[in-house]
């Protein structure tokens, strides 16, 4: 579960989200709003943002694949977000008549905002939240407004309404100023302003943005907040998608730089990871989900880690992946080695080149360091693994537990035939096959002895050559 930092309690806001649309412009089955920036749905910012706002809850409408959407949120933030549902798109105002609904009776502000604005934060909705009167309204200059709803003002610079780019005549288009689309609302205003609304535009839609003009028809007009050009990017589709990765991944390097950490140019760090100072972070490593990387580790070049824990002074070489697992303290990982879910490294373990471990714990101070599979296995302290070992896991039905006890040393290229104990201290000798227990202390040899024949590599290599002429 997410729980954003708050900036301040408003028990009486509440936050709207509208998500309901189907998103036609992504091209995609995925609902719009779940489309990923730096690894969490677009949409999980914004409730974030709501909820590091302060807002007591936050209902999101959904519509368009409300099952998936829902519980998306609903694994991620539980039950400080609800849903309400708009059963027929017919428009942005529609929505947030469907979204008041579900309101609690004692809140009395709304902040309403879209779910495919993924680059609002916490502080840009405070800012809106901050502001005074019954109708507050973001606003925002862009050079290109092309899309966008424009301000309509008065000669006395008042807001007097919002167009829709479709709506909009040639000298509208012309305005640069735009409609961001974020609005916080007195409850009462908002709720009677949503009954006036008519579906007469280009898209025969109810839209939310009407309101401000019949406020301004009442003599109040939208008190206009300035925001952030970054925040507008609505992602309609994968070209503005890709510009809000771009810009929330710049956003987040520069904060683990503030925060003392090295990250290289091209690394990409989900939203939620969690980094510690004196950390390094290679070329193009990846770091996803609710990894957390602890004070010192280095996680080199290429290096692909999910949900992975990483404790203090760590080193991951290049191009090691991991997934649900955890890399202890002073551990090192790779070059190219594949941590798969489960694996749990304890202190100074090392897991070196073409290593593939599973569902295997390995104590302070065991290595493999170089080409092994460990799944299923629990492995005591200082075990040596030698190059090549298999741990024979799966019997084609069910899944077996490999134990090798303190102080083992395994031979290279034994292949250990699961469920077997290895006792401490003991000595498996290379090659070997271990199919039952090896008590403590004990050495376990089963290859065949070694037997050398004088001078029969000679007689050997005439045989074959005088065969090989004979056929010509
Ligand atoms: C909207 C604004 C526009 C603003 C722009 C900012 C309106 C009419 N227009 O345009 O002024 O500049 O955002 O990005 O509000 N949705 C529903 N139900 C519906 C329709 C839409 O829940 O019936 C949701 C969508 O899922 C989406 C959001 O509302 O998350 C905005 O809808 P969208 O179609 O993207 O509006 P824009 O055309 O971008
Ligand atoms: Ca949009």
């Amino acid at each position: 579960m997410f729980y954003p930092a708050r900036m301040s309690s408003r028990p009486n806001t509440v936050a709207i989200v509208l998500a309901a649309g189907q998103g036609t412009r992504m091209k995609s089955t995925l609902p719009k709003v779940l489309h990923p920036v730096c690894g969490w749905p677009m949409v999980h910012h914004g409730v974030a943002a709501a909820l590091g706002a302060g807002c007591a809850e936050v209902i999101v409408v959904v519509g368009h694949g409300r099952e998936l959407v829902e519980k998306s949120l609903s694994a991620a933030f539980g039950d400080r977000v609800r849903f309400a549902v708009q059963p027929q798109q017919l428009g942005t105002g529609d929505a947030v008549r469907c979204g008041l609904e579900a309101v609690a009776p004692g809140a009395d502000r709304v902040l309403v905002f879209y779910g495919d604005a993924p680059l609002i934060e916490a502080s840009d909705l405070g800012a809106m939240l901050a502001a005074e009167g019954r109708l507050v309204v973001a606003t925002c200059r862009l050079a290109n407004p092309f899309g966008y709803g424009r301000m309509l003002r008065d000669g006395e610079g008042r807001l007097v309404g919002i167009r829709e780019e479709k709506d909009a005549s040639a000298a509208e288009k012309a305005l640069t100023e735009i409609n961001p689309g974020v609005y916080v609302f007195a409850r009462d205003f908002l709720a009677s302003a949503l009954t006036k609304l008519e579906p007469k535009n280009a898209q025969g839609e109810l839209y939310l943005t009407d309101v401000v003009a019949i406020a301004a028809a009442q003599g109040a007009h939208g008190t206009p907040v300035e925001a952030r050009a970054e925040v507008l990017v609505g992602c309609n589709d994968r070209a503005q998608l890709f510009e809000a990765e771009l810009t929330m991944r710049e956003r987040i390097h520069t904060g683990l730089r503030k925060a003392g950490v090295t990250v290289a140019a091209g690394a990409l760090v989900d939203a939620g990871v969690v980094v510690e100072a004196d950390v390094m972070i290679g070329a193009n490593a990846v770091l996803r989900g609710k990894t957390q990387v602890k004070a010192g580790a280095r996680i080199d070049v290429g290096c692909v880690l999910e949900d992975v824990l990483v404790e203090e002074g760590a080193y991951l070489k290049p191009y090691s992946v991991a997934q649900q697992s955890v890399v202890g303290p002073r551990a090192q990982v790779g070059p190219f080695a594949h941590l798969r879910p489960e694996s749990h490294l304890g202190e100074d373990v090392h897991i070196g080149n073409f290593v593939e471990t599973k569902k295997t714990k390995l104590a302070k101070g065991a290595k493999a360091n170089h080409l092994a599979y460990l799944g299923d296995g629990v492995v005591g302290e200082r075990v040596n693994v030698g190059a090549g070992t298999i741990f024979c896991n799966y019997d084609g039905f069910q899944k077996h537990t490999t134990v090798i006890e303190d102080d083992a040393f395994i031979g290279s290229d034994s292949q250990i035939v699961a469920p077997v104990t290895i006792g401490r201290g003991a000595y498996v000798g290379t090659g070997t096959t271990v199919t039952k227990d090896v008590p403590a202390d004990a050495l376990a040899l089963s290859r065949v002895k070694q037997d050398n024949k004088e001078g029969y590599a000679a007689r050997l290599k005439a045989r074959f050559k005088a065969a090989k002429e004979a056929k010509k």
